[in-house]
């Protein structure tokens, strides 16, 4: 930990503020993002002022209350790009997306996530031919998110030929990162004139084009049916693609390396949750365990570790008003270290899951409330599936120092995982 910040009195009127300058803080920040959060959270409380405008939450019952009030008294500040969106609360933009979004959960049924599973189980299978071929992995992420990217690509387009998605996806991705990256956020009228943003448009442009392409193909089947099913027209189909192609590449693939990295370091665990994929047949409910080992990294590693919230109208946060016009920050990762219901919080201990239940906000890698992921239970399928099977023919271990990327998706780095047959 970093950061260098010293303690100031807690006043249940008045949230408390850092007593750094800002240039201080961002300087902490840049230097250890996790680990400054962290270090504010345990000195000052659940709710604090990181410098004029800008909040930290990280309490449970604080996060869950932002997280709730979502599009009521404060909504999601940024696009993709971190561009200032107008989807304020009561807005026709707001309205139209949370019509989509519904649209893509009710479609996003039980029967079609289980279908999609058993095609998946054997993408997984060949995904562990190869690593076992390889036998060291030093591109964990890479290689995983090929198998997401095609598996989402293959969820929304059905029988389509998709096989560019991925490819236009991570080009998108790699034209966002600088972006996202970036600990500074510019005003509106420097992006306009920043090449980074220019790149960005003209990869948004073209994704939004192959996707809407890719829609009209020939081929049936995946979301794209549910979604024009549900009425949508060209424009809102595009934007849940848009969106959920995105989400769902780097993000689930950064997670499922995750499961693999704390597996290969806890042998023990490794072999509770290999014993449970045995009882595995791919569909019905999961064996507990490997839903536990999912659970434990999630909270240990939420891939999507920080959200961002605008104040639009004066709201309760715990024993605090979070004002108007203010700018919340949200780690979850912190949050899941805070919370008080995590005895001994830095354990990867799968068995904390077993008959327990975290409080509301204690627990939220996929968010909560109004915005929460759309595409929670996909992603704990997708992952449960692959770890499965992964774990059915493989064992796992590691080398090297695992580092932590936070820079945008957090993500394991500086390691080889060592892959031998079962
Ligand atoms: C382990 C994998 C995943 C994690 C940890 C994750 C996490 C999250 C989180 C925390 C949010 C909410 C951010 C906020 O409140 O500001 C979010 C939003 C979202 N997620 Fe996921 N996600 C995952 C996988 C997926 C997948 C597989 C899909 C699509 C099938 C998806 C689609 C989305 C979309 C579209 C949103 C935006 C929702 C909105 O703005 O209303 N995610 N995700």
């Amino acid at each position: 930990m970093t950061a260098d910040i010293s303690r100031t009195a807690r006043n249940t009127d008045e949230i408390p503020a850092l007593d750094i300058d800002r240039a201080s803080a961002v300087h902490s920040y840049k230097a250890d993002r996790l680990g400054f959060f962290y270090a504010v959270a345990r000195r000052y409380g659940p709710v604090v002022r990181l410098w004029p405008g800008t909040i930290l939450v990280t309490g449970p019952e604080e996060v869950h209350a932002v997280l709730r009030n979502t599009n009521r008294t404060n909504y999601l500040d940024r696009d993709l790009r971190r561009k200032k969106p107008t989807a304020t609360p009561g807005s026709a933009r707001l309205n139209a997306w949370m019509s989509t979004r519904r649209t893509a959960i009710v479609g996003m049924t039980a029967e079609m996530i289980e279908e999609h599973a058993r095609w998946l189980a054997g993408t997984a299978g060949q995904l562990s031919e190869r690593m076992l071929q390889r036998g060291r992995i030093d591109d964990l992420m890479a290689t995983l998110a090929g198998v997401t990217s095609a598996s989402v690509a293959r969820f929304c387009f059905g029988t389509r030929a998709a096989s560019a998605i991925p490819e236009t996806a991570q080009a998108m991705l790699d034209a966002l990162f600088p972006i996202v990256a970036s600990p500074y956020d510019f005003p509106e009228w420097v992006k306009l004139v920043q090449r980074r943003e220019w790149r960005a448009s003209r990869r948004a442009r073209k994704m939004r084009a192959a996707l809407l392409e890719t829609a009209k193909s020939d081929g049936e089947g995946g979301l794209v049916d549910v979604l024009y099913g549900g009425g949508l027209d060209d424009a809102a189909v595009v934007d849940a693609l848009t969106s959920i192609l995105l989400a769902a590449h780097g993000v689930p693939a950064a997670a499922t390396a995750w499961v693999l990295v704390e597996l290969a370091r806890h042998g023990d665990q490794q072999e509770t949750a290999r014993a449970a994929a045995d009882r595995w047949v791919g569909s019905g409910p999961e064996p507990p365990e490997l839903g536990w080992a999912v659970d434990e990294t999630l909270r240990l590693w939420p891939a999507s570790w920080v959200a961002g919230r605008a104040v639009s109208e004066d709201a309760a946060c715990g024993s605090w008003t979070l004002p108007p016009g203010s700018r919340v920050v949200i780690p979850f990762w912190v949050t899941h270290r805070v919370a008080e219901c995590y005895p001994d919080p830095e354990r990867f201990d799968i068995r904390r899951w077993e008959q327990f239940s975290p409080p509301p906000g204690a627990y939220v890698p996929f968010g909560a409330g109004p915005r929460r992921c759309l595409g929670a239970r996909f992603a704990r399928t997708e992952m449960i599936t692959i770890i499965a099977v992964l774990l059915q023919r493989l064992r796992f271990r590691i080398e090297g120092e695992v580092r932590t990327d936070a820079r945008a998706t957090l993500t394991p780095t500086g390691f080889e995982l060592l892959v031998d047959p079962r």
